[in-house]
């Protein structure tokens, strides 16, 4: 299968491939694969650094939301939280450099290790330009917030358009999509969230019967176009019940923008993740 977006570390540099296939052999690597804690462990630390990161920003993301531990002010939420938020974002990058010393070539050749270099930096922009300030004045934006949306916002879609067009990878949007469509469940209220579930169950069974009983599980020259279709249709419900929310909630910490932060700084960490998990089927 040819990929249709081929935007490896590889095809920007590829001056750097000797240094790079000698990474395999660096102190580091060798370290890093060696007796003392083991490859294994590092791999571990990279995930509890995530678990850091994702449980920190949903919580101060729902709260500006309007859901989640909605007794606190976001303010109280961020001073409770941004200690440990640091640690993931310095734990991911120091296991993900010692991981990744002993993994350079694959990934120097791997799309869905560039989605997530994307992903961490526009995540550090969005989490640190913005999430953070945003909930530290309770739901107001300044203007140099309104700066860093903008220029992590167009990375992290920017990321988003890599990895749904690069072949294999792009059906970990599946992740970003069921992030998207829970963290909209406790979010939305009322009529809008029983509208908005009974929309997305329809859509579900819908795809399920057309998938595996209106054509055969294993036609999958039928099936790919298909999936394409209900991928989008999910992507539309799942925005327009979000643009919804942004404008509705009066008593919300924050406005329509405040909002917008906390879906992207979400959402953003969900795709690094996923590209990251992804790395491995590319
Ligand atoms: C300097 C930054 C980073 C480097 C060098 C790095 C490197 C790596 C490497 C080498 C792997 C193993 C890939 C494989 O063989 O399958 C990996 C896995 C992974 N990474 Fe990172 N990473 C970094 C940052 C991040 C960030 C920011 C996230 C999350 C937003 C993340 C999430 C993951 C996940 C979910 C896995 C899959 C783990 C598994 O399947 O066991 N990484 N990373």
């Amino acid at each position: 299968m040819s990929e249709k977006s081929n935007l490896t570390f590889q095809h920007f540099f590829p001056q750097a491939s000797s240094w790079v296939d000698g990474l395999a052999t660096s102190p580091l690597a060798v370290f890093v694969n060696g007796p003392r804690f083991g490859y294994a462990s590092w791999e571990v630390g990279h995930i509890l650094s995530l678990i850091l990161i994702g449980g920190t920003t949903i919580l101060m993301g729902l709260r500006l939301l309007g859901a989640g531990v909605t007794e606190e002010e976001p303010r109280e939420i961020y001073r409770s939280l941004r200690f440990w938020q640091n640690l993931g974002v310095i734990g991911i990058v120091v296991t993900g450099v010692l991981i990744g010393s002993a993994n350079a070539a694959k990934l120097y050749n791997s799309s869905a290790f560039t989605v997530k270099m994307m992903c961490l930096l526009s995540g550090v922009i969005l989490t640190y330009g913005a999430a953070r300030p945003v909930a530290a004045a309770n739901g107001v934006v300044s203007t140099m917030s309104k700066v860093w949306l903008a220029i992590g916002g167009a990375i992290f879609l920017a990321g988003l358009w890599v990895f749904t067009t690069t072949d294999l990878i792009d059906v970990g949007i599946y992740h970003v999509i069921t992030a998207a469509a829970l963290i909209l469940i406790p979010v939305t209220r009322g009529r809008v969230r029983w509208g908005y579930i009974a929309g997305m169950v329809a859509l579900i069974v819908a795809q399920y019967v057309h998938t595996h009983i209106v054509i055969k599980p294993d036609d999958y020259d039928h099936l790919n176009p298909v999936n394409k279709t209900y991928t989008a249709l999910y992507g539309v419900w799942i925005v327009g019940a979000g643009l919804i929310t942004l404008f509705r909630g009066k008593g919300d910490a924050g406005g329509p923008l405040a909002k917008l932060v906390a879906y992207a700084a979400i959402l953003v960490w969900v795709l690094g993740a996923a590209a990251g998990r992804w790395i491995a089927f590319q």
